[in-house]
């Protein structure tokens, strides 16, 4: 089947390919009850929550908006400062000498980044290390590298918490904001469309597994996990309710120590915002070479994990169904080999395992954010697609070396097709 992904979005295919387009309802949502609650959920994302209102006491930032950034990937506005920025999200724990990994309880896993006195007495400090160089087949060099991130506490309590005990290693792992593109399509995406892909043992040899990530959702039921760098949540609530709890502090009906301080109506606001959205318009000034690049994408087998066209149906909302669309991710966890590993599993997703990036809006991100957020990868390491897709080995060694081998004006071709998504 060749269908050129023109409209990724389907009928949520925006009209416009910025800002715009991901924050305002989507085409295909007419239905005036429905624009006006997605169009109220603007105010609770982007608005700072304050102390007074329930933020923290531990908190990575004070809105949604302020790591998922124009509704865009966040800054990793590490180089700029050499220090860290607070859109990424910091988690930390200790390796044992036993080989298992702890997490650092009292901060539920995560170093509160929003306070930014408590930073700077951490003594933050983010490097680039460099890992290596590769030749492409043409004789262009691309060299990787990727964050180092160390501690040096100033204050004394700081100090004694962050020593590792005897045997230990303090473990510490970058995870930059994921753009907000589609959510409610996602979510509407069948499970069985998902399951099809899975192919834990990789039964037809091709290299390729693609692992589902089961979790258990708001509602005691165990689905398959398609939010989150690791797929770790099934539905859009549990990650919007999560999102509240862990990076801002603040508890609800499904995240809570103790007391509720964000309404069902602000997590149902926020919610509505997020899944009537739109999905932002490719930008290409040729059809012509824009069906070229993606041919160069399919022939180098990057769509056996980035789905180009995925059918949805089985919706209890009208709106959701009868669509093709193409977020481009199988929304399947691969193993991307050792250097792309991270210290810290989730559910049932390995260190080294990541849900396959969607790749719709890339573009738009760019525009939008150029500035600060022209990052990929888990944790931004890449400032290049080129680079990201270097990064690429693992299950993905094959269409790695497919892309090391092409022509200069085939490798273009693909860039732009990217870039143009
Ligand atoms: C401190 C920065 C930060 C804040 C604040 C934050 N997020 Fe996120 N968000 C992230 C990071 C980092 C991830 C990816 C984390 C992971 O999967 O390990 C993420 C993931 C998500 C995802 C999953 C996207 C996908 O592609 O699957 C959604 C949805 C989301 N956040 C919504 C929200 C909402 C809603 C809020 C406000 C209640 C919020 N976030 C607040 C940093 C943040
Ligand atoms: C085996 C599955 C697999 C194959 C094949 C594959 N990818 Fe990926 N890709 C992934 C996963 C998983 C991620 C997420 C990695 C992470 O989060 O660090 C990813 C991430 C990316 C990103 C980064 C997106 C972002 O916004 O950060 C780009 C770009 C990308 N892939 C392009 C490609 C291209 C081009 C090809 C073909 C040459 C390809 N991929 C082949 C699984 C795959």
């Amino acid at each position: 089947m060749f269908a050129l992904p023109e409209l990724p979005g389907g009928g949520f295919t925006s009209d416009f390919s910025d800002r715009d387009s991901v924050q305002l309802p989507a085409p295909k949502i007419t239905n005036p009850a429905k624009r006006a609650r997605q169009i109220a959920g603007f105010v609770p994302f982007h608005t700072s929550f304050s102390r007074r209102e329930g933020l923290g006491p531990l908190f990575s930032n004070s809105s949604c908006g302020g790591c998922h950034l124009n509704n865009f990937k966040g800054p990793v506005d590490i180089e700029a400062k050499g220090e860290f920025g607070s859109s990424a999200v910091l988690r930390i724990g200790f390796l044992g000498s036993d080989g298992k990994v702890r997490k650092f309880r009292e901060w539920n896993g995560q170093v509160p980044l929003g306070d930014k006195r408590f930073v700077r007495d951490l003594g933050i400090k983010v490097s680039r290390i460099s890992v290596g160089k590769v030749t492409l087949s043409d004789g262009k060099v691309v060299n990787l590298s990727k964050y180092e991130v160390r501690l040096n506490p100033r204050r004394n309590s700081l100090k004694r918490k962050l020593t590792p005990r005897r045997g230990e290693k303090l473990l510490l792992s970058i995870r930059v904001s994921p753009p907000m593109i589609g959510m409610g399509l996602i979510e509407a995406i069948p499970e069985d469309v998902i399951l099809a892909w899975a192919d834990p043992n990789d039964a037809d040899g091709d290299g390729i597994r693609g692992r589902v990530n089961y979790v258990k959702d708001i509602d005691g039921v165990t689905k398959v996990g398609k939010f989150g760098l690791k797929a770790q949540h099934p539905s859009l609530m549990r990650q919007i309710a999560f999102a509240f709890f862990m990076e801002m502090g603040l508890e609800n009906e499904y995240f809570k120590r103790s007391k509720v301080e964000v309404s069902e109506t602000t997590l149902r606001e926020v919610f509505d915002y997020l899944k009537y959205a739109g999905v932002p318009k490719p930008v290409f000034t040729s059809r012509e070479r824009y069906s070229e690049g993606y041919q160069v994408f399919k022939r180098l087998g990057c769509e056996s994990c980035h789905k180009a066209n995925i059918q949805i149906f089985g919706n209890e909302e009208e709106e959701f169904n009868n669509e093709l669309i193409s977020p481009f991710s199988d929304f399947l966890l691969h193993d991307l080999g050792s250097k792309m590993c991270d210290p810290f599993k989730d559910g049932r997703a390995h260190e080294c395992e990541w849900r396959t990036a969607p790749l719709w809006g890339l573009s738009a991100n760019v525009r939008e954010n150029g500035r600060v957020s022209r990052h990929y990868l888990h944790d931004g390491r890449a400032r290049s697609l080129e680079e990201a897709i270097l990064w690429h080995e693992g299950e993905a060694s094959l269409a790695r070396r497919n892309f090391i081998e092409l022509s200069r004006e085939e490798r273009q071709l693909l860039l732009d097709f990217l870039n143009s998504l």
